[in-house]
């Protein structure tokens, strides 16, 4: 169908993926083991658990993933055809360096980026890179606690030296933290804080032991790490945009009762606004330091941490944004969804098989709210719809519930850069298959590209087309205006 709003001339378009998702190849090249390696895989119902030490027999979806390490040159290159403009890709840190505390980079995980680089610009693909997306060695949560411990953030300032220096003349866009607000939910202590778990713990929050204070302690060595890397990223090449990447939980209140309206506002400042109002304001707000009072959390902080978060401001806010759920200050209300997108049943929405509420109105409101608060430029860096996906007796992939659920999307974008949203760029989630990172699963795809592979970790790993890869491949064309 047609869309009346216009996009910007220059607009960025394009997939998004990460790292320990992607590519496989998880002891190739020198590359030491990541958190991500040792999570076993689970489903809807069944957590992922994490496994210390690795089970013979137990499938862990990131030792292969769906192989983009050798197949890069084959993927990119259906990018191309879709017409990509820019390709969202996180860089495995314990490629780079294994153990997290090596004293030299691994030269052989550097060349793979060059490789993977060099087939971008081939077909003149822009390179989004997300410096840490959900994985750091794992030898940094055996040894030191992950983020806990604050000498973390000099082996990753120390990463962050060694890729903007080799990949500057390549790489213009980074963000410092994929989803970097996961902290603030007990769900995020593993997989984004690299803390380590208690014997054979399982990823959802119930079972992992969870310390507040420490997690906010973590997160406060994140807000420096990524503050340092923004003022180095600037200082080794002043066209570096490096910006901040929030998972967006849009929350709308259950009613109108004054009650609901202050805790929908209340959870949107402590789970969404905390963190980008440290990494765009360069200081914590008011309602955080409240929150740390009233809970009893009591930062660690160095002398001149203030004056790190000021001068290691982001250039733009890029964030996910998936599904919208409710709040209520009501006791026992029905809940839909899981990990990230727990919250309360709206009437007036459908969800996922996931059970992940379909709110495209929802991503209008939240890029409105969210440039309301800091005028920046901003990305969209992961939409879209995880679901099974059938392949006919001919090969075909018939996902025209994907094609309905990007569609309203775009168009919701469209109206938000009618209201005057600087939005830059959007980089769908997924848009090769790959593993999904609450689960585990491969059966909740959503690119535009199947792979064959089940859930089990069997298939060819074969690339084919879905209808979604022609539909896009004619948004990008018609810059947003075929729908
Ligand atoms: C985002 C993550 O939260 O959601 C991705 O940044 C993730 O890594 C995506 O894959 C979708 O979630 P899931 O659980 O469906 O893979």
């Amino acid at each position: 169908s047609v869309n009346n709003r216009s996009f910007p001339a220059n607009f960025l378009w394009g997939g998004a993926t990460a790292a320990n998702q992607l590519e496989g190849g998880f002891d190739a090249g020198g590359k030491g083991l990541s958190t991500a390696d040792v999570m076993t895989a689970g489903t809807h119902t069944v957590s992922r658990r994490i496994t210390p030490v690795l089970e013979a027999g137990a499938n862990y979806p990131s030792h292969e993933a769906v192989d983009f390490y050798h197949r890069y040159e084959e993927d990119i290159a259906l990018f191309a055809e879709m017409g990509f403009k820019v390709f969202r890709m996180s860089i495995a840190w314990s490629r780079i360096f294994p153990n997290g505390d090596d004293a030299m980079p691994s030269e052989e995980g550097l060349q793979f980026y060059d490789r993977v680089f060099a087939e971008l610009a081939k077909h003149g693909i822009e390179p989004l890179v997300t410096i840490s997306h959900y994985e750091a060695p794992y030898h940094l949560a055996e040894a030191y606690n992950g983020w806990a411990d604050r000498r973390t953030i000099d082996f990753y300032v120390r990463y962050c030296e060694v890729i903007f220096n080799r990949y500057k003349h390549s790489v213009k866009y980074w963000l410092t933290f994929n989803e970097i607000n996961i902290l603030t939910m007990p769900f995020g202590t593993f997989m984004a804080g690299a803390m380590k778990p208690e014997g054979n713990a399982e990823l959802t929050a119930s079972v992992q032991t969870d310390n507040e204070q420490l997690r906010y302690q973590a997160l406060h060595h994140q807000f420096i790490a990524s503050a340092r890397a923004v003022k180095l990223g600037h200082e080794i090449h002043k066209d570096f945009q490096i910006g901040c990447m929030i998972a967006y939980m849009c929350s709308y209140p259950l009613t109108c009762n004054p009650e609901d309206v202050l805790l929908a506002q209340q959870k949107d400042n402590l789970s969404n606004f905390l963190c980008s109002d440290v990494q765009v304001r360069g200081a914590y707000p008011g309602f955080a330091l409240r929150y740390f009072q009233e809970k009893q959390i009591e930062l660690q902080m160095e002398e001149g941490d203030g004056q790190i978060l000021k001068e290691g401001c982001v250039d733009f806010y890029t964030f996910s944004y998936y599904s919208s759920t409710c709040v209520s200050a009501a006791p026992d209300q029905e809940s839909i969804g899981g990990n990230m997108s727990l919250g309360l049943k709206n009437p007036y929405l459908q969800a996922s098989a996931w059970e992940w509420q379909i709110d495209p109105q929802g991503l209008r409101w939240s890029l409105n709210n969210i440039y309301n608060r800091y005028g920046l430029p901003m990305m969209v860096v992961e939409n879209g719809l995880g679901a099974v996906d059938t392949v006919e007796a001919d090969g075909s992939i018939k996902d025209n519930y994907r094609i309905d659920y990007l569609r309203e999307h775009v168009r919701a974008m469209g109206e938000a850069l009618a209201d005057g949203v600087d939005l830059i760029g959007y980089t769908s989630w997924g848009c090769i298959d790959l593993v999904s990172a609450g689960t585990g699963e491969m059966k909740k795809r959503y690119g535009f590209i199947y792979v064959d592979k089940d859930n089990e970790g069997k298939g060819t790993l074969d690339r084919s087309r879905k209808d979604s890869f022609f539909w896009y491949q004619r948004v990008i064309a018609s810059n947003g205006a075929e729908l």
